[in-house]
């Protein structure tokens, strides 16, 4: 034992005393390496010990070792931090830090909520996964609608059967953000006026200004004396304060089951970008941004809010569109294709 402690003492020194990484090393590998350093030997050496010496010296010597290694990361940081102040030379020029930086679409993302909480929107959220409730029946489209077949679907399987919920109702990879609307109105009371950012998912062919996978934001705004021309406002505020500039758009009848009246907004695609132009079949010169209108009455009374007393505008954007739009990117699919590229120039 007493030879134990001064291994101890003399080992601790040199450490203490070794003045770079290599030195620090040297003496760890001469107590502590594993062909001959010396308190290996000595715990080698146990074996050969009476089983009553051993139990007395046997903890000790590993209690030894594991501080002497203890002892050994601490001088080797300690070290390590010397060396480079000794290193450094003011006189240097710098090393250029490479920043990250948010992708393109969060951004867009956080700048659409800032433009709409400046507005007194309040920001909510819903999961991606749903039920066939929220994202079909609550918004009045029932099973064997037509309307259905808009909305391409995902749906959740697991061994070649479908997922359900407990109650046994199906469930889906949401194909809008609306489900969030009915989920909100069923735990609030009007007025309220909110928005819904989030990811969601459709089963459908990819092109310039289609994606499997996108983003829209939900909005919301319920009240006593809410109409179609407050949403014209909201809008346009919206679209002036995005762009930043007066951009061309244009307000075209449409359906929803969950709207009535319902509209589209198309955006002018600027010549900047005519290359999204040529690529969009559909449209040519606009660019389709959100569904919008006037919250169905089956929708509001779905939700236990009085159609009477109550009136609401809904609208979902496209982000993807709306950043493209913005940015003059010519192809939906350059957001998810991961080259450094594009995304460093946000
Ligand atoms: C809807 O999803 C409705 N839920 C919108 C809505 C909300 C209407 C509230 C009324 C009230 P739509 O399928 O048109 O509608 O999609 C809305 C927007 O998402 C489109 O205008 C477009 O900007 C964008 N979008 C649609 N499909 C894609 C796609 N495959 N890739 C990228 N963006 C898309």
């Amino acid at each position: 034992m007493g030879s134990l402690e001064a291994l101890r003492k003399e080992a601790i020194q040199s450490i203490r005393k070794a003045e770079d990484a290599a030195a620090v090393e040297a003496t760890r590998v001469l107590y502590l390496g594993r062909k001959d350093g010396r308190l290996t030997a000595v715990l080698r050496g146990l074996k050969s010990l009476s089983l009553e010496e051993k139990r007395k010296v046997g903890p000790e010597a590993n209690k030894l070792r594991q501080e002497l290694e203890e002892e050994v990361e601490k001088r080797q940081r300690e070290v390590a931090d010397d060396g480079g102040e000794k290193d450094f030379d003011p006189t240097m020029p710098g090393v250029r830090v490479r920043y990250g930086s948010a992708h393109p679409l969060t951004i867009i993302q956080e700048r659409i909520a800032e433009i709409f909480t400046a507005m007194n929107f309040s920001v909510v959220e819903g999961p991606e996964v749903e039920t066939e409730h929220y994202n079909f029946d609550a918004l009045n489209i029932p099973v064997n609608h037509p309307a259905r077949e808009m909305w391409d679907t995902f749906w959740l399987r697991s061994n070649q059967k479908e997922t359900l919920t407990q109650k046994g109702e199906r469930l889906l990879m949401r194909t809008h953000t609306s489900p969030v609307q009915i989920r909100f109105m069923e735990k609030n009371k009007p007025p309220f006026q909110v928005i819904a950012p989030g990811r969601v998912f459709r089963y459908e062919a990819t092109d310039a200004s289609h994606e499997i996978n996108f983003h829209q934001v939900e909005g919301l705004a319920v009240g006593r004396e809410v109409s179609l021309a407050n949403f014209k406002y909201v809008i346009e505020e919206f679209l002036n304060a995005f762009f930043g500039t007066k951009l061309q758009f244009r307000f075209r009848p449409s359906y929803f089951p969950f709207t009535e009246p319902s509209v589209e907004v198309d955006i002018k695609i600027k010549n900047s970008i005519r290359q999204l132009a040529d690529k969009n079949q559909n449209e040519g010169k606009w660019l389709e941004v959100m569904g919008a209108g006037m919250v169905h009455p089956e929708v509001l009374k779905g939700v236990g809010i009085d159609p009477k007393e109550w009136q609401g505008f809904a609208f979902g954007m496209g982000v993807e569109r709306l950043a493209m739009l913005k940015h003059g990117i010519p192809d939906i699919r350059m957001f998810y294709e991961g080259d450094l590229r594009f995304v460093r120039q946000f």
